[in-house]
């Protein structure tokens, strides 16, 4: 191709095949993932919808089905894997099915392998790793196999209509994690999926998304059901939402639109609520649920360009979550969009006190060096950016890149820094 548009025109005129798509696939998916990411959905998951579905099941003979659909390199899968793990007791066997699909055959090799390096425990509870990994060599965790053998790991494109299916597992779910996966889909695609998603659950089954993909009117066919720092969404066509208060009673938290900012903020309506007393949890998760709200609020403003509102709103996460450097960096970005560099560069240097190996907060600090001139200190923390790079392997995803990988942000550096020494 002679460019980008003429190849990017072609594609989109040609149905392509299952190689091709694997090819673009490999280049173009957003590898970023965590253990335990959006910690608020676990807890919910285990203290209020697994036990629940589990004790279905056991009554009814019939394994549990879970799908990880978008599973990257396995992590979100694994999380679920010891979450049963840990809500089974020990003298019992435990009866549940995982799959775990992904269109990106690199991200399916790696995740059977169940391998793993630092980035993919950020923000994951110490006894992650402590009970179910096993450190080997140049810091790799390597997942117990106890755990590993739980998940089933297969291709899947999301927007082929090979799904519900008993052929490939995806039929009788009971819990679907499709978690920040629909906002890479164009709007009527993501309501196709997202219907034939509704198709694969069981009745009273769960649809799980991100925090940052919650709507009214993309799940408009399911219950949206607030629990204290998650949204998720019930496939219940005969049940009334009032009913669902009595089906999950520790579960239903107090959700009044205006104490519901996740919901008032992004929401295209106003949610259906069910009116509960707070649940025993809500203590421990009001003041998360805040500052996860500013958060998301301040990713919306930013992402629509409206720099005072995501200023404010992410002043507001930085000071309720003061050890989150995620947040801090993304004060920084906010602050250099407005021109605001002094700013950034103290939001940057708060992060790396608290993150010393945060890799983008060294390379956003080195641009601002940059910019203003200071070259020996640009140097500086693009050389820090360097070594930390060369710590992981090329193909890991850098975190709150937006899936740069190591291999690509190592290039970029290396040629700023060339540039720089022949200059
Ligand atoms: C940002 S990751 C999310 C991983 C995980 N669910 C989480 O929340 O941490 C997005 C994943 O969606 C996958 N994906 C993108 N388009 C897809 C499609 N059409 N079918 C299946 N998976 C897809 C990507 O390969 C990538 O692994």
């Amino acid at each position: 191709m002679s460019d980008a548009e003429s190849c990017a025109r072609w594609l989109l005129s040609t149905s392509l095949t299952r190689g091709q798509i694997e090819t673009l696939a490999n280049h173009l998916t957003v590898g970023e993932t965590y253990f335990f990411r959006d910690e608020c959905s676990f807890d919910v998951l285990e203290h209020h919808v697994l036990p629940p579905l589990i004790r279905q099941c056991e009554q009814a003979g019939r394994p549990l089905h879970i799908w990880s659909a978008g599973c990257c390199t396995g992590e979100e899968p694994y999380s679920i894997a010891m979450l049963l793990d840990r809500l089974t007791a020990p003298s019992k066997a435990w009866n549940a099915r995982i799959l775990a699909t992904d269109i990106n055959p690199a991200f399916l090799r790696k995740a059977a392998e169940g391998i793993y390096a630092e980035w993919s425990f950020r923000a994951t509870p110490a006894w992650v790793r402590e009970r179910y990994f096993v450190e080997g060599r140049h810091s790799r965790f390597e997942i117990r196999r106890a755990i590993r053998d739980r998940v089933e790991f297969a291709y899947l494109n999301l927007a082929d209509d090979v799904y519900p299916s008993p052929t490939n597992g995806t039929s009788d779910v009971d819990v679907i994690f499709c978690r920040n996966v629909l906002m890479y889909f164009t709007p009527l695609q993501a309501e196709k999926i997202v219907e034939n998603f509704r198709r694969s659950l069981v009745s009273g089954g769960w649809l799980v998304v991100s925090p940052a993909e919650t709507s009214n009117s993309l799940f408009s066919r399911f219950s949206a059901v607030s629990f204290s720092g998650a949204t998720f969404y019930c496939k219940s066509p005969n049940t009334k939402l009032q009913d669902m208060a009595t089906i999950f009673p520790a579960a239903l938290s107090c959700q009044e639109p205006d104490a519901c900012p996740l919901e008032c903020l992004v929401n295209d309506a106003s949610p259906a609520t069910v009116t509960r007393e707070m649940p025993l949890h809500q203590e421990r998760w009001s003041t998360p649920f805040q500052w996860e709200a500013d958060d998301r609020a301040a990713h919306i403003h930013a992402n629509k360009g409206s720099l005072v509102e995501a200023a404010e709103y992410c002043e507001r996460a930085v000071a309720a979550d003061k050890l989150n450097p995620a947040r801090l960096y993304l004060l920084a970005a906010i602050r250099r969009e407005q021109g605001q560099d002094e700013l950034a560069a103290q939001s940057l240097t708060r992060a790396l006190y608290l993150d010393p190996r945060f890799v983008l907060a060294h390379f956003a600090l080195g641009n601002i060096c940059l910019a203003q001139s200071s070259r020996g200190e640009a140097e500086r923390h693009f050389r820090n950016t360097l070594d930390l790079l060369h710590r992981h392997s090329p193909d890991e995803t850098v975190p709150e890149s937006e899936g740069l990988s190591a291999g690509q942000l190592a290039e970029i550096v290396t040629s700023v820094l060339s540039g720089l020494s022949s200059t």
